[in-house]
């Protein structure tokens, strides 16, 4: 059957195309309803059934004769080791740390935060926490105390499991202290913090709250598979929100599992055995979904890389890897692959590998410039493949399914509406826009199988956030096209969010921070063209009357600031002091037209702008921190 095809059945019988589907899981006990429709908007997939999620990872596995075979390959160019975990050991060791969880008091429903760095044991962590039917929450390492606070406050853990460090290539990261001091910081008290120590730097244990891993497993007995409810959460992973307070993502466990299982296989193309590797983090989603749970759940073996695209030692790190490691698909952000044509324009280093093994690359996280995709299908000579999803979704919305049918390409778009997604294009009226117009992207309800039921303990956030611009429909939070062939083109948001380096962070939470330095009167935060990382954000502030601080002073205690209490992942590096913000009439600080004038784009005079001689101000300030070139 080719896409057209399926994608017709999947929007005809839901039920028929997803119950079908689901055969790629072990069931404990089967569904009684494949879609529940009977509280709507709020729509369960599998109501009724049960599994365990880490038993389809592993142990079935095992069983069915892949004991042998590797899991996990943890290639860690930072410390210079490199491991390979068969499934039978990835199961044993997944069952002694869940049993060690066990004896730290964690049952059944209780949250476990994981904030690690790139290393086995986070996958044996969250593997754990699935095994006895606990919910974890990892918080990627890039994150500050505070915003780390934020997340233990929100999801309550009983226990967090953390690393006592983790390796940049510039720095060693701190994180045992960044973990004390977010307990520290935080309302919630977590009862046990397990700290796997690495002996790059071992973190202190504070007496009779701390526990090392080893020790912790050492003395646990391993942990059966408890089965859990299809619609019971197997994770909450906290994504930017607008207002800066972070949203809790809640994944179930039914369809999340299917919905992985089918990806797989159907967009990736990838069959149990294979070697999948996604370069991202544990720590966001494109981690959770592939590098953790769709691999593991199809039996596909695959790659922790610590390290990085560049730098770790070389340009050729990714190439080495895919050779060593016989990778057969790659996933990762374009902006790795922009890392990569900077360092080493004509893929030089390529001609010492030989990456007979790889079918494609897949990229995601942020727009895909056509500039980028066109060079990796010119370096690899495989189909480069851009898709397009979120967090919320926790799988791709629109792609090129190259397990069912390979589509013609056009740089620039994610190809078409994967089968299960009805993506619309509508306009503020709700009515749906011409092809080739511009409107806000929409996924009509229900959505598939494995996007979020909810936010963790807001069901009412969850429906203002995402289900209240248009009755019935999904708002992405993403504007954009489709084109006369069904082709979607996401162009950009329609909220505050910016795209980092494949990082979504809130202009708006960095906003808060600048705001609450003593001098600061008022700021914007903008997202500003950057060659490499996609954006950057950049900020302008004007400070209060009277202060006569030095400008460079200021700057440097707030580009710091914002490091401490969001995180190096925002790379704010960027802030100019200027004497007013442009606004409009009303008092609306106009972010649009500054965006454009630090891109050096053409934008129109608005029409209701206050007083349009600040937006020369503003573009004098820009450029001189090397914005608004060429204007
Ligand atoms: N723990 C602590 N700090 C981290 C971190 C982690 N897990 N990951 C990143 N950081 C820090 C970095 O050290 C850097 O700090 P610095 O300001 O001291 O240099 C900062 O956060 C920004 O990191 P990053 O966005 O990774 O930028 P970079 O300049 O180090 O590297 C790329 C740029 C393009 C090479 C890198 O972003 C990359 O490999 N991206 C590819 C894929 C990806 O991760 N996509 C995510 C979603 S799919
Ligand atoms: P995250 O939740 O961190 O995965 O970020 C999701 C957001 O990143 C989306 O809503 C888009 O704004 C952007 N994004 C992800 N993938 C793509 C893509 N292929 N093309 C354009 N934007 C993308």
């Amino acid at each position: 059957m080719g896409y057209q095809a399926v994608y017709e059945r999947a929007m005809r019988d839901p039920e028929g195309f997803w119950g079908e589907a689901a055969r790629l899981v072990d069931w404990d006990r089967p569904w009684d309803r494949v879609l529940d429709t009977t509280n709507p908007p709020f729509y369960r997939w599998f109501a009724g059934a049960e599994l365990n999620t880490c038993f389809n990872a592993v142990d079935r596995h095992v069983a069915a004769g892949r004991g042998d075979q590797p899991a996990i390959i943890h290639d860690s160019p930072v410390t210079g080791t490199k491991e390979s975990i068969t499934y039978a050991e990835l199961k044993d060791r997944v069952a002694h740390f869940a049993g060690a969880l066990r004896d730290q008091g964690v049952v059944k429903g209780d949250r476990v935060i994981v904030y690690m760095p790139m290393v086995p044991e986070a996958a044996i962590a969250m593997l754990a926490c699935a095994r006895i039917g606990a919910i974890h929450s990892v918080v990627f390492g890039g994150f500050s105390s505070r915003e780390l606070a934020t997340r233990i406050d929100d999801a309550k853990p009983k226990v967090m499991v953390a690393g006592s460090c983790g390796i940049e290539p510039n720095r060693v990261v701190h994180y045992k202290p960044l973990l004390d001091e977010a307990i520290e910081l935080a309302a919630h008290k977590p009862e046990r913090c397990i700290i796997l120590q690495r002996p790059q730097e071992p973190g202190t244990l504070i007496p009779g709250r701390d526990l090392g891993w080893a020790e912790a497993v050492a003395a646990a007995s391993p942990a059966d598979c408890v089965p859990v409810a299809a619609t019971d959460p197997l994770y909450v992973l906290y994504t930017s929100g607008t207002t800066g307070q972070p949203k809790g993502v809640v994944r179930d466990h039914g369809g999340h599992a299917v919905a992985m299982c089918w990806s797989m296989a159907n967009v990736y193309g990838v069959k149990p055995g294979e070697v999948y590797w996604a370069a991202s983090d544990v720590g966001w989603v494109v981690g959770h979904s592939y590098i953790v749970y769709g691999p593991l759940l199809t039996g596909c073996t695959t790659i922790i890389y610590e390290g990085k695209p560049i730098g770790t030692p070389d340009a050729g790190a990714f190439w080495r890897v895919i050779q060593e490691h016989g990778v057969s698909v790659l996933f990762t952000a374009p902006t790795a692959f922009r890392a990569i044509k900077r360092a080493d324009p004509n893929a030089a280093l390529l001609a010492n590998y030989d990456l007979g093994c790889l079918r494609a690359l897949f990229l995601a996280g942020e727009r895909c410039d056509p500039d980028t995709l066109k060079w990796a299908e010119q370096i690899l000579k495989v189909p480069v493949i851009d898709h397009w999803w979120q967090t919320e979704t926790g799988w791709a919305i629109a792609a090129n399914c190259l397990g069912i049918e390979s589509l013609p390409i056009k740089p620039g778009s994610p190809t078409v509406a994967v089968p299960g997604y009805d993506v619309q294009v509508l306009d503020e009226a709700g009515h749906q826009v011409a092809r080739g117009d511009i409107g806000r992207i929409m996924i009509k309800l229900p959505m598939p199988p494995g996007c979020l039921p909810t936010l963790w303990g807001n069901d009412q956030r969850f429906v203002e956030s995402y289900l209240s611009a248009q009755d019935g429909h999904y708002l992405t939070g993403d504007a954009g096209y489709m084109d006369e062939d069904g082709y979607i083109f996401v162009m950009s948001r329609i909220d505050d969010i910016i795209n980092v380096a494949g990082h979504r962070l809130s202009t708006g939470g960095m906003e808060g921070v600048l705001a609450s330095h003593p001098d600061v009167a008022e700021c914007a935060v903008i997202g500003a063209a950057d060659e490499l990382k996609g954006e950057l954000p950049v900020g302008l502030v004007v400070l209060k009357a009277g202060v006569a601080r030095d400008p460079a002073a200021i700057t440097k205690e707030l580009i710091a600031l914002v490091r401490d209490q969001i995180g190096p992942v925002a790379a704010f590096k960027h802030v100019t002091i200027v004497e007013r913000l442009p606004k409009t009439r009303s008092g609306k600080i106009l972010r649009g037209t500054m965006k454009k004038i630090a891109d050096a784009q053409e934008y129109g005079m608005p029409a209701t702008i206050d007083d349009p001689a600040i937006l020369g101000e503003i573009e004098e300030a820009l450029s001189a921190i090397g914005y608004a070139k060429g204007r």
